[in-house]
């Protein structure tokens, strides 16, 4: 029997790719050149299934490809929103992602962005790097401590609740949270709270732990970054559209929030210009799960899924 046909949209480590080539029919793409739509279209007409990542939009319009083949998205990522999953249901298409295995390098990416902002390691650095530091002084550079500050986090998934026993147990801090169904206990003390604004209010440092796309959009508005204290710091290692950037700029330059610390974006990799600007921010290009391990793991529960289809077992992660 021919090995099933696989679309693989970008590079993968190596010991993914080796076991794609190895146990499929495995189309890879050295270059590591974003696939065009015309490209996934064709792969969702002749492959018989694809993986793809957050780089591939697979909204309703590509998932009801005529003739379309492929049976399963096996998603490279746990974020989900660069697939409708409701045309994926509808379709009978098979979507998986990859939970569970990028919990932790994620976490240590919120807490190390909470450092970037509260210790100023961006703007200090760019001080340094441009000449301009004359020297020691008991007055300069100061940050903001996390011992006794209070972390909000906005959902308390498996990523917030990691983040949470960092900053609890590694760093001395309170947790205040907000999530949408109840959760706990857990191995740390940590307060639920009522609203997601109730968190921003009482937080020092807000970490944001949610799924972005319909229904999250733009859930971090003017509105409610008004509501933060103007000593508070905003970190988001989850997605971008879940913030309001023009209106997270504008409360960084007026001073109305102290800094902010972000790994994604709305518009990737396009970073909103304002934000770009602003010194009291530490931008990075998308590296939550960015280790070598994270990343292997991460493919190779993409092909534990691929696998588990094509042999008629339950896949281990799906999610449409
Ligand atoms: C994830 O796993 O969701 C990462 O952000 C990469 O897409």
């Amino acid at each position: 029997m021919p090995r099933p046909r696989i679309v693989v949209t970008r590079r993968l480590p190596g010991a993914v790719e080796a076991r794609l080539a190895a146990e499929f029919d495995a189309v890879l793409n050295p270059s590591d050149a974003p696939m065009p739509a015309a490209a996934l279209t064709e792969a969702m007409r002749t492959a018989d299934g694809l993986l793809p990542c957050v780089t591939d939009g697979l909204g309703a319009e590509l998932i009801a490809t005529p003739g379309r083949r492929a049976a399963i998205v096996a998603n490279f990522g746990v974020g989900v929103n660069n697939i409708d999953l409701a045309a994926a249901r509808a379709a009978g298409l098979v979507v998986t992602n990859t939970p569970g295995v990028l919990t932790d390098a994620t976490a240590d990416l919120a807490l190390a962005l909470t450092l970037a902002a509260t210790r100023r390691l961006t703007e200090t650095e760019a001080v340094l790097r441009r000449g301009g530091w004359d020297g020691f002084r008991p007055t300069g550079f100061l940050g903001m401590g996390l011992q006794g500050k209070t972390l909000g986090v906005v959902g308390m998934g498996r990523i917030g609740q990691a983040t949470a026993r960092r900053a609890a147990l590694g760093f001395g801090m309170r947790i205040a949270y907000f999530n949408r169904s109840p959760v706990g206990p857990f191995d740390f003390p940590a307060e639920p709270l009522p609203s997601v604004e109730a968190v921003l209010a009482a937080a020092d440092v807000v970490s944001l732990h949610i799924p972005g796309g319909d229904g999250n959009r733009g859930l971090i508005s003017a509105g409610m970054l008004a509501a933060m204290k103007p000593t508070a710091y905003l970190v988001n290692t989850a997605r971008g559209d879940i913030v309001d950037e023009a209106a997270l700029a504008a409360a960084l330059a007026e001073g109305r929030i102290a800094g902010a610390g972000l790994d994604v974006y709305a518009e990737e990799p396009t970073v909103h210009p304002a934000l770009l600007a602003a010194p009291n921010v530490t931008l990075l290009p998308h590296i939550g799960s960015a280790t070598l391990e994270t990343r292997t793991a991460m493919g190779m529960l993409a092909v534990d899924n691929l696998a588990a289809h094509f042999a008629g077992r339950p896949c281990p992660s799906r999610v449409a």
